[in-house]
């Protein structure tokens, strides 16, 4: 179930850590406008089915999908509230066979050029690269396409406005994700005209 043809669009994704679901729906809306299509709705918090599912109520224009996943369960749970991708920070046998059966695209991911192969064994080729920049970022990315050339890299970690554009100029990199324009304080406080200068500013960098 690679998430490659559905996620082929999106340069750029935003990780999100949401503490409040009520707030979901206002930050969907200002990443729409600030011209991000895409949104990963982490479940690092409780209220993160939450927000999944206001998001998907009343924004069906975004493409939504949930991030940190990493129970078999949790691709259920993620697609009965409203998520149509997956994201994880690792991989495992048991998370694949279960995007498999709810036939969720997802993005599993890899840090080695075995953990690539065995993915690219399962069809993957869309992969998430994390922690990007602990792994040493394009430099890695451009060591692990040369002998993995049909592999398209999701990285996160470590991204920032700072080296987000040496990252989509690897040609191996379809998407950069992260959290960089998205400060959680701003969320929380309801600053969203923090989130959406940012944002603009994260948008303006992939189209230079
Ligand atoms: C992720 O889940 O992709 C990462 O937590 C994002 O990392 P960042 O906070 O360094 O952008």
């Amino acid at each position: 179930m690679d998430a490659g043809d559905l996620l082929k669009q999106v340069r750029l994704m935003p990780v999100v850590v949401i503490e409040d679901a009520r707030k979901a729906v206002e930050l969907a809306h200002i990443l729409l406008e600030a011209g991000i299509g895409a949104i990963e709705i982490t479940l690092r918090t409780e209220c993160a089915l939450a927000a999944i599912e206001n998001i998907a109520s009343a924004v069906p224009g975004i493409l939504l999908g949930a991030g940190s996943v990493r129970t078999p369960q949790h691709f259920a749970s993620i697609s009965s509230a409203g998520a149509v991708f997956a994201v994880s920070p690792g991989h495992s046998d048991s998370l694949l066979a279960a995007a498999a059966a709810q036939r969720m695209p997802f993005v599993p991911a890899a840090a080695t050029a075995s953990e690539c192969i065995k993915l690219l064994e399962h069809g993957y080729r869309l992969q998430k690269f994390f922690p990007a920049e602990l792994l040493g970022g394009v430099a890695n990315i451009k060591t692990l396409s040369a002998p993995l050339p049909e592999l398209r890299f999701f990285p996160s970690g470590g991204i920032t406005s700072a080296n987000a554009r040496e990252y989509l100029n690897c040609p191996a990199v379809a998407c950069i994700s992260g959290t960089w324009f998205l400060p959680m304080d701003a969320l929380n406080a309801g600053d969203f005209e923090t989130i959406s200068r940012l944002a603009r500013e994260a948008v303006a960098i992939i189209k230079d």
